[in-house]
């Protein structure tokens, strides 16, 4: 996601901005869609901002090289959440007059309310992002003491944050501060830095200070304060590990930032004493949804069986029917629409051009459209009526995983949000809603089982065949468990409805073809149980993913892994996870390259 990089020193340095981009570039792996730069200026007493959309080296090209700056500097790479990608969104963003300059990664929930009361103060505005309220609000209490402005501004700040500020009225100093958002500083020699990641500054220093949530620190060229008396830490990893955040792969780098991908999915959208949700892309079309009766999902691939689940949720819970359909096929049936219905169309990357295609032609018909996308600004989210970012950060390993997540737990909260419209009573939207809430704790905790599920992969991987099995909610995670295994492991998978399996699939089945399945303890346990007695009985080898305290399922299958217990409804955002892991391994051990699986691209942008 976005990246902050400060740097300062102790005798000036006509160097640092080129110094501060480098250190920049190293984020560069973590995705980001514009970036840009705050610098003071000895000669003109006066600080020099510029930024751009695109890579940095389209930043680097506005720098004009006869200039003499010097430090401190802060930069910034923008991956869009508020506002489209656009220079004017790009951060640093400033104050009204131009003396107080701000980088942030993180969201400020309460944005709208504090723009509101600042705009009634007078200030003036110029970007769509949350990130501008806090120049402002930092303006509002400078009174010649960045720090303190820093401080009390905060205080005031509800969400996530790691920010660097500096002053052109308190020059000599660069103030950050964390919340939810990482941020550490880096030691050089004369020199200090501050960043959102370890591998913008370990070409300089491996010598750093993590700052806790809460803190707030002051860099000058001399020295550094933090309330907290702390003891530098070494950095173990080698530059090009730090650029995957010291994971081997970014694919498990992904899987692992898979709690926090639901967290940012539902930061600020769930009101539970009200057992409702906001959305705020769906304000402008509020009262059109209360009149929609038919609901159309198109997506394709991984984003196709979050569809598939987002099925079960918004006939159950939204009581609105509802059907799926894969955008390739979409476009070349004949779809019956009426102007009660509407249709979702949901990617990570928003640019898939089978779902483009079948969005174009929903646009032709006339029908509402709604985009549940990760990527701001994309073709799928400009082109929709309205919509729901999932805010799952970039995704760079081809396989998706953590977007998925989002993609669920947006679907989630949109089954709320139409529910409550129509029949859904509060006691059951504050239930879903508070078990949404607990969701990115309980997928800390299945993360847990990594190492154990690397040992499976160890059991398994030498096996060509695997049929993945699970019924209801957790029909489509059988489909997304056997694809991101095929994907990136090249083994044969399926993935079946378990009351199928007798209908032919089950013909396959013997002690060579092992069958992972996917059982948490829900309406239709019973019924899986059978499902696999039918594979046990035929020599078939069986991996459960099971609901914690189901110390029966181990009479029945031959491993076991586990999840904690959750809404029915919400059980495929955490049984998906072992199966992310388990492909992972499996393809990991058989020497495959899972970041880039053969064949296969990022985002299909061709039919
Ligand atoms: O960017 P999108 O979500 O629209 O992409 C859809 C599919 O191409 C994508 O999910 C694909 O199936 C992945 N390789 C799955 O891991």
């Amino acid at each position: 996601m976005c990246g902050i990089v400060g740097y300062i020193s102790k005798d000036g340095n006509p160097n640092s901005l080129r110094l501060g981009v480098e250190a920049l570039k190293r984020l560069e792996y973590r995705g980001y869609d514009s970036a840009g730069f705050a610098i003071w200026d000895a000669n003109k007493k006066d600080i020099f901002c510029q930024k751009a959309v695109g890579r940095i080296n389209k930043l680097e090209e506005k720098i004009n090289n006869n200039s003499v700056f010097d430090n401190p500097v802060i930069l910034h790479t923008r991956w869009a959440t508020h506002g489209g990608v656009t220079d004017c969104n790009a951060h640093p963003h400033c104050d009204c007059r131009k003396n107080i300059y701000l980088v942030h990664n993180g969201i400020i929930e309460n944005y709208k309310e504090l723009k509101e009361q600042l705009i009634k103060e007078g200030h003036k505005f110029s970007s769509e992002t949350d990130t501008e309220v806090l120049s402002h609000l930092v303006e509002k209490f400078f009174k010649g003491n960045l720090e303190e402005a820093v401080r009390r501004a905060l205080s005031l700040v509800r969400g996530t944050y790691g920010i660097a500020v500096i002053s052109r009225e308190d020059p000599k100093k660069i103030v950050a501060a964390r919340l939810g958002s990482p941020l550490l500083l880096g030691l050089g020699e004369n020199e200090y830095l501050i960043a959102s990641d370890p591998s913008a500054v370990i070409a300089h220093t491996k010598k750093v200070i993590y700052l806790d949530d809460g803190e707030i620190a002051t860099l000058t060229p001399e020295n550094f304060f933090i309330l907290k008396e702390k003891k530098p830490e070494e950095i173990e990893w080698k530059l090009e590990e730090a650029q995957k955040g010291g994971f081997p792969h970014f694919m498990l780098k992904e899987i692992m930032e898979e709690p926090e991908t639901i967290e940012n999915a539902l930061r600020g959208r769930l009101i539970i004493e009200e057992g409702r949700v906001k959305l705020g892309g769906l304000d402008g079309i509020q009262e059109k949804l209360r009149k929609i009766n038919r609901l159309i999902l198109v997506a394709c691939g991984t984003a196709s069986y979050a569809a598939r689940v987002g099925e079960y949720m918004l006939e159950e819970y939204a009581g609105i029917p509802t059907e799926v359909d894969t955008a390739s096929e979409f476009r070349y049936r004949k779809p019956i629409v009426d102007k009660n219905t509407a249709a979702i169309f949901i990617s990570q990357s928003g640019e898939t051009a089978d779902t483009l295609a079948a969005l174009k032609e929903m646009k032709q018909k006339g029908i509402l459209t709604i985009g549940i996308t990760n990527v701001v600004g994309s073709t799928q989210a400009r082109e929709t009526d309205a919509g729901v970012y999932t805010r799952s950060g970039p995704e760079i390993a081809v396989a998706s995983t953590k977007a998925f997540l989002g993609q669920l737990a947006t679907l989630a909260m949109f089954a709320v949000y139409l529910g409550r419209q129509r029949e859904m009573a509060l006691v059951m939207g504050k239930r879903i809603v508070q078990e949404l809430a607990k969701l990115p704790e309980l997928a800390k905790e299945t993360l847990k089982s990594a190492p154990e599920i690397e040992k499976l992969a160890k059991n398994y991987k030498d096996f060509n065949n695997f049929w993945f099995i699970g019924r209801k909610y957790n029909y489509p995670i059988a489909l997304e468990g056997a694809l991101k295994l095929k994907e990136i492991s090249y083994l044969h998978a399926e993935g079946v409805g378990a009351g199928e399996l007798k209908h032919g699939p089950i013909a396959l089945i013997d002690e060579t073809f092992p069958t992972v399945a996917i059982l948490p303890s829900d309406s239709v346990y019973e019924k899986m149980v059978s499902n696999i007695q039918e594979v046990k009985a035929r020599r078939g080898k069986v991996l459960a993913i099971a609901t914690q305290g189901n110390e029966d399922i181990k009479k029945i299958v031959d491993d076991v892994i586990y999840i904690p217990k959750t809404l029915e409804m919400l059980t495929p955002i955490l049984s998906v996870i072992p199966l992310h892991l388990f492909a992972y391994y499996t393809a990991v051990l058989l020497g495959h390259d899972v970041d880039k699986p053969r064949n296969l691209a990022k985002s299909v942008t061709v039919e």
